[in-house]
């Protein structure tokens, strides 16, 4: 079979908390970076941006940003909790956060330059598993925050953070996990569709 099509059948993402977070060697970086911005983008406006955090920036954010807005949020939070954000960034090699940015445009919609940074992210995690390392896309409760939206550069106001594509080396394979049910999700189109149909 195709390479490229087999190892889409089969890619899978591997949790965060198996990592071995050792240096990501940068000649990697850049090959997953290359591909995370190879991806359709109706009228070429890049409406994305793409922040790489990693070495001594990931116990930085979340020393700045990750522990005081969730202190700031749960006034119950144990030290052990405020610590674990702390260094939450710290349990992957690197993360790259996707920032959907979108610009005002006469033709090209808004909902549009949004799927593209979706494309970003889903390119950036299939490149790592590509390359054998780990990765996940996550989003948690601090994608939403507004001090994280700004100290990464983006404005709360009209952008989005799409995703944290967190990559680090694999320390074990990651099991199966259920898929969707091709006769259940694709609907040939002349096979009886009625409006309001989809489920
Ligand atoms: C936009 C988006 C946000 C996600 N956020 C989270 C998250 O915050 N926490 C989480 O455990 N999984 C999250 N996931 C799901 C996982 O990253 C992933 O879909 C799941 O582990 C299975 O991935 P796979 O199909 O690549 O194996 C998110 C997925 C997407 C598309």
């Amino acid at each position: 079979m195709n390479s490229v099509i087999s190892f889409l059948k089969q890619r899978r993402s591997v949790m965060i908390r198996t990592y071995n977070p050792c240096p990501l060697p940068e000649i990697d970086l850049l090959s997953i970076l290359e591909c995370g911005v190879r991806v359709p983008d109706h009228g070429m406006l890049t409406p994305w941006r793409i922040i790489v955090i990693s070495g001594k920036q990931r116990k930085n954010l979340g020393k700045y940003c990750l522990r005081t807005e969730f202190a700031r949020l749960n006034p119950d939070a144990t030290k052990e909790m405020l610590e674990f954000e702390e260094n939450r960034f710290t349990r992957a090699s690197a993360i790259l956060c996707v920032i959907s940015k979108p610009v005002t445009h006469a033709k090209i919609p808004k909902w549009e330059m949004q799927l593209s940074a979706g494309a970003v992210c889903q390119n950036l995690l299939t490149a790592s598993l590509a390359l054998g390392y780990g990765a996940q896309w996550v989003t948690h409760w601090y994608s939403y925050n507004d001090l994280m939206i700004r100290t990464l550069g983006g404005n709360p106001d009209t952008d989005k953070i799409a995703g944290f594509i967190y990559i680090g080396q694999k320390t074990k394979q990651p099991n199966e996990r259920n898929r969707p049910d091709l006769s259940k999700i694709i609907i040939r189109y002349g096979e009886g569709i009625e409006e309001g149909k989809l489920k």
